[in-house]
C-alpha cells in the first residue's frame, strides 16, 4: 500500500543537545526517514547545536552512525543527501559561546519556519529561550519544542511555561508527549470517532471499566540520575498515561483541529476526581523493583543499579482513577506503569457490562462480558472478545474468541516512529498532537495531591521482583472491586 507524502515547506530546525541520546536514537533517524521520503524540501536544513566543538564532517559522521544503527536497510544516497543538509554549531546554551555563529547562520532566513528544537535537560529551557529572545532569533514564523518532564509539579511547570512564553506565543510552543505520536494512539481517535459502533456504547450505561497498562521490560537503564528525581508518577502517569486516559474518555471534538481536541482533552483532566491523603492509601499503589529475572537473564534491584539504599524513587505506579462526569460516572479507570515488569507492553482494556439477560441455560458456559482491547506496542492492532457458538453438533455451548486485527498483517507498510510525525508536525505547525500549557498544569493540578500524599505518608514504595507485574498491592487494588487486572498481555 502507497504511503502518501506531502512535502512541508522549507525549514531551519536547530537542535540544541544535538548529540545526546535523543537526537542520536530518535531525532536524527525519524529526519532521515521523512528526507528518504521525500518529505522534507531540498531548501531545508538541520542545524545541530551542543557544547561539544565538531566539525560539520565530525557531526555528519555522529549522525551517520546513529542513522546506520536505528534503521534497517539504509539508503546509502539518500543517507548522504540527508548528512549533507547537517551544520554543526558548537554553542553553549547557558553561556554566550556560539551564539554569534547561530545568529550568522541563520541570517537572511527569516521568511522560512525557524523551529527550535530542545533536546536538552529542562535545567536549559528557560535561558535558552531568553537567549533566542535576546539575540532577536525569535521569527514570526518561528517554534520552539520541548521535552517532558515539564516541571516537578505544577508550580515548576507553570514557572517554565511562564518563561518559555515570554518569548513565544502559546500556537509557537510544541511540547512533545511522543505517546499522542504513535501510530495506535491516534488510531484511538479513528476507532472512536471514524466508526458508529462504538460511541452510542463508549459510557457507563454498557461499560463497566477500563484499565490502561503501559509496562516496560526495561530498567532505567543508564537514566537513573534523571530517573531518580522523577520516578514513574512524572515520568509515565503525568503525561503518557493520562494523555492515553484523555484520548479514551474525550467527548468527540467538534473537529481535529488542536484547540477543539485540546479543549476536550482538558475537560476530562478537569473532571477526574482529585485524589488527596484521605484516598492515596486506598487508591494508588507505588512499587520498586528488587533483583530478579529480564529477558531470561538475572538482573539487579533499582536500589543496586542507583547505588544508593535510601531512595524511595517508585518505578511502578497503580491508580484507580475516576472521572466525574455523565459519561464516566461510576467507571473506574485503573491505570498501571512501571519498569522491569513481566513484558514490554502497552495497552488500553474496554470492559463491556454483561448482557442484561441469558436466555442460555447454564450448560451452554458462561456468558462473558464482550471486551475491547486496544494493542498499542508492541504488535499493533484492535481485538473485540466476542461470544460465539462452539461450531458443530451437540446442542448450544458458547465460547469467547477475539476478532483480531492485528496492524501489521493488514497494512505491509513500516510502522514510522512517532518522531517521524511530530517533527513534520512541528514544521507544518500542527498542534494537535502537541500538549497545550492548560493541559500539562490541569494533569499536574490531578497528580500534585497524590505526591504529596505519599509524601506525607513516607511510606516506601512496594517492593516487586523484576520480571513479575508489579507488588502484590496493585493486583490487591482492583480485586477489592470484584476485577482482574487483564493479563492475557503477552
Ligand atoms: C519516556 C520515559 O517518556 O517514555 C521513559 O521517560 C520510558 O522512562 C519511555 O521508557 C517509554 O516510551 P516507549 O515509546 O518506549 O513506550
Amino acid at each position: 500500500m502507497a504511503v502518501r507524502v506531502i512535502e512541508v515547506d522549507p525549514f531551519d530546525l536547530i537542535v540544541f543537545g544535538a548529540t545526546g541520546d535523543l537526537a542520536h536514537r530518535k531525532l536524527l533517524p525519524a529526519l532521515y526517514h521523512r528526507d528518504l521520503d521525500g518529505q522534507i524540501p531540498d531548501d531545508a536544513r538541520v542545524i545541530a547545536c551542543s557544547r561539544r566543538p565538531m566539525s560539520d564532517g565530525e557531526y555528519r559522521a555522529f549522525a551517520r552512525e546513529a542513522v546506520c544503527e536505528h534503521v534497517s536497510d539504509v539508503e546509502e544516497t539518500a543517507l548522504t543527501r540527508f548528512l549533507d543538509r547537517l551544520r554543526y554549531l558548537s554553542v553553549d546554551a547557558a553561556g554566550g559561546d556560539g551564539w554569534p555563529d547561530l545568529t550568522a547562520l541563520l541570517a537572511g532566513r527569516e521568511g522560512v519556519v525557524r523551529a527550535f528544537y530542545l533536546a536538552v535537560s529542562p535545567d536549559f529551557f528557560g535561558s535558552i529561550c531568553a537567549r533566542i529572545g535576546s539575540e532577536g532569533l525569535a521569527t514570526d514564523l518561528s517554534r520552539i519544542v520541548i521535552e517532558k518532564p515539564i516541571g516537578k509539579d505544577g508550580a515548576s511547570a507553570r514557572a517554565l511555561n511562564a518563561a518559555i512564553g515570554q518569548v513565544f506565543r502559546e500556537d509557537q510552543i510544541f511540547r512533545i508527549d511522543h505517546y499522542l505520536g504513535k501510530e495506535t494512539v491516534q488510531n484511538l481517535m479513528a476507532l472512536r470517532f471514524a466508526n458508529a459502533l462504538f460511541e452510542p456504547l463508549w459510557n457507563a450505561a454498557h461499560i463497566d471499566h477500563v484499565q490502561i497498562t503501559v509496562a516496560e521490560s526495561l530498567g532505567v537503564e543508564g537514566r537513573a540520575g534523571y530517573y531518580d528525581t522523577a520516578g514513574a508518577m512524572r515520568d509515565m502517569v503525568q503525561n503518557h498515561i493520562l494523555q492515553l486516559l484523555c484520548l479514551v474518555a474525550m467527548e468527540p471534538p467538534e473537529s481535529m483541529s488542536a484547540d477543539s481536541v485540546r479543549d476536550e482533552k482538558l475537560k476530562v483532566l478537569k473532571a477526574l476526581t482529585p485524589i488527596g491523603a484521605d484516598l492515596a492509601p486506598t487508591r494508588t499503589v507505588r512499587g520498586q523493583y528488587r533483583a530478579g529475572a529480564s529477558s531470561g537473564g538475572a538482573v539487579r534491584g533499582y536500589l543496586e543499579e542507583l547505588d544508593d539504599p535510601s531512595s524511595d524513587t517508585e518505578t511502578f505506579v497503580a491508580i484507580k482513577a475516576e472521572i466525574a462526569n455523565w459519561r464516566w460516572a461510576g467507571v473506574p479507570f485503573y491505570l498501571r506503569t512501571g519498569k522491569r515488569l513481566a513484558a514490554r507492553v502497552s495497552e488500553i482494556v474496554v470492559q463491556f457490562r454483561p448482557i442484561p439477560h441469558s436466555i442460555f441455560g447454564e450448560d451452554v458456559g458462561h456468558v462473558d462480558p464482550n471486551r475491547l482491547v486496544i494493542r498499542l506496542q508492541p504488535d499493533e492492532g484492535v481485538r473485540m472478545q466476542v461470544m460465539i457458538k462452539d461450531p458443530g453438533p451437540g446442542g448450544m455451548r458458547l465460547r469467547q474468541v477475539p476478532l483480531d486485527m492485528s496492524f501489521a498483517a493488514a497494512f505491509k507498510v513500516r510502522n514510522p516512529d512517532a518522531y517521524e510525525r511530530l517533527l513534520m508536525d512541528v514544521i507544518r505547525g500542527n498542534q494537535t498532537l502537541f500538549m497545550r500549557r492548560d493541559e500539562v498544569e490541569a494533569a499536574w493540578a490531578w497528580v500534585d495531591p497524590i505526591l504529596e500524599a505519599w509524601a506525607a505518608h513516607k511510606e516506601p514504595p512496594k517492593g516487586y521482583t523484576s520480571g513479575t507485574w508489579g507488588p502484590s498491592a496493585a493486583i490487591a487494588l482492583i480485586e477489592r472491586d470484584r476485577r482482574t487486572w487483564f493479563e492475557d498481555l503477552i
